[in-house]
């Protein structure tokens, strides 16, 4: 997970150097008046759970995966069938390849964005992972174990215990409880009644339903239908989260707070997520990486900066074109190298610092704000360099 401008140089606890000597956090009115719960539209997910580093074994790995529906559908992946428009083979082989090729790693704490228009293979691909659905060819691994060697026992273990499922129709028992649904997964587990019912009353609380335990789901706002779904989702204990649209049915400002959830729960637990949506800026908002699928492959993986920043091709450019660049690239797309004495003191930024808060940094301050990491001056930001990354050209000459 990025770490946010603050919690890498917060005020008062910058690192040496951010500050001018002898200087207290009012001095440094950039890294005190950067505030990420009150960010921008779109702010990238901040908190102390970054997730692993690439080398660490992946909590899912795949490689080369293939579903494709319909008849004789083995016969396509790797053959020439396989490179026909959709439309073309499913008329020569009434088959539909809605995973084409597809592979990826997903690192323990991060959360992975599976973005596509409808009809893409989001679902298809994220339900081949614990075989809900079966993959045609290819393979997949869950901490290094393939699951497409699992028995039906140890799927059912995945399933149960260390990946859970959240849908976008909550898929709640109508006659049950709110706590007895958040219990349900439990219960199926084995575990006891008193000891699920405390269990499932602790995660009630976390997701903010307290005082709602006795209701049945249809006593309830979707909003809240999809707080238990999650609760459920959680009372497991997974090592993974699976999102399938949870939040698509929700209206624009519940889904904003279930985003904000969501965001809450990993910074708090740090446990990794795969988050399927069709809503750019939910992809933004949430994923450290997105892997964004078109007719069945991933046409571009990467973090929301270098999917906006660099776009693979015409349709990743044309998928981001309304992004607010300035909220999602950071300030390193707009340093230049200090010159003069620009690099000793002054105010500072870290560098994952957007460029928007680098624009209120610099206009505060009316001159160039470092980037600092670590003690280490990266670099300088001033109006040239910012204005060139919010126009898309390139960072110009005044950096030599
Ligand atoms: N059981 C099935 N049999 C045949 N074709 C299927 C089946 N399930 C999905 N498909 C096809 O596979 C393709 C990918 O479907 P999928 O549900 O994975 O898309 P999606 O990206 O999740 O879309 P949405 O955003 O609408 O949920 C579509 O063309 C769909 O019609
Ligand atoms: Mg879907």
């Amino acid at each position: 997970m990025r770490k946010s401008p603050v919690t890498e140089s917060p005020a008062g606890t910058s690192p040496a150097g951010t500050s001018p000597a002898g200087a207290g956090p009012a001095a440094n009115p950039v890294t005190s008046g950067t505030n990420p719960v009150a960010g921008p539209v779109i702010s990238p997910v901040t908190g102390p759970g970054a997730p692993e580093p690439a080398t660490a074994t992946p909590v899912f790995s795949v490689e080369g995966l293939w579903k494709v529906f319909g008849p004789k559908s083995d016969r396509v992946p790797g053959s020439d069938l396989a490179e026909l428009p959709a439309a073309e083979l499913r008329e020569r082989t009434g088959c539909t390849a809605a995973v084409r090729d597809v592979s990826f790693d997903v690192r323990k704490g991060e959360v992975f964005v599976v973005m596509g228009l409808s009809g893409s293979g989001k679902s298809t691909l994220v339900r081949c992972l614990t075989r809900l659905i079966e993959p045609t060819s290819g393979t997949v691994a869950i901490d290094g174990e393939d699951i497409l060697s699992m028995d039906r026992s140890r799927l059912r273990e995945l399933r149960r215990h260390r990946a859970a499922m959240v849908f976008q129709h909550f898929g709640l028992l109508p006659h049950r409880t709110v706590v007895d649904n958040v219990a349900y997964g439990l219960e199926i587990q084995g575990m006891g009644r008193a000891e699920r019912r405390a269990k499932a009353a602790e995660v009630v609380t976390k997701v903010g339903l307290e005082g709602m335990e006795d209701r049945k789901p249809g006593q309830l706002s979707g909003g809240q239908q999809q707080r238990v779904g999650l609760a459920r989702a959680l009372a497991v204990d997974p090592e993974v989260l699976l999102f399938d649209e949870p939040f698509s049915a929700l209206d624009p400002l519940i889904r904003r707070d279930m985003q904000e959830e969501v965001i809450r729960l990993h910074r708090e637990e740090g446990r990794t997520m795969i988050f399927i949506t069709h809503d750019l800026n939910e992809a933004l908002r949430l994923g450290d990486r997105i892997a964004l699928m078109r007719d069945g492959r991933i046409v571009q993986l990467g973090t929301p900066e270098e999917i906006v920043g660099a776009p693979a091709d015409d349709y990743v450019r044309d998928f981001v074109r309304d992004v607010p660049r300035e909220q999602v690239l950071t300030v390193r797309s707009a340093m230049r190298p200090p010159s003069g004495g620009e690099a000793e003191s002054g105010p500072a930024l870290a560098p994952g610092a957007t460029v928007s808060e680098a624009i209120e940094a610099v206009a505060r301050t009316g001159g160039p704000v470092r980037v600092v990491d670590a003690g280490r001056c990266l670099g300088v930001v001033d109006h040239e360099g910012l204005l060139s990354v919010v126009a898309g050209v390139p960072v110009g000459k005044a950096a030599a």
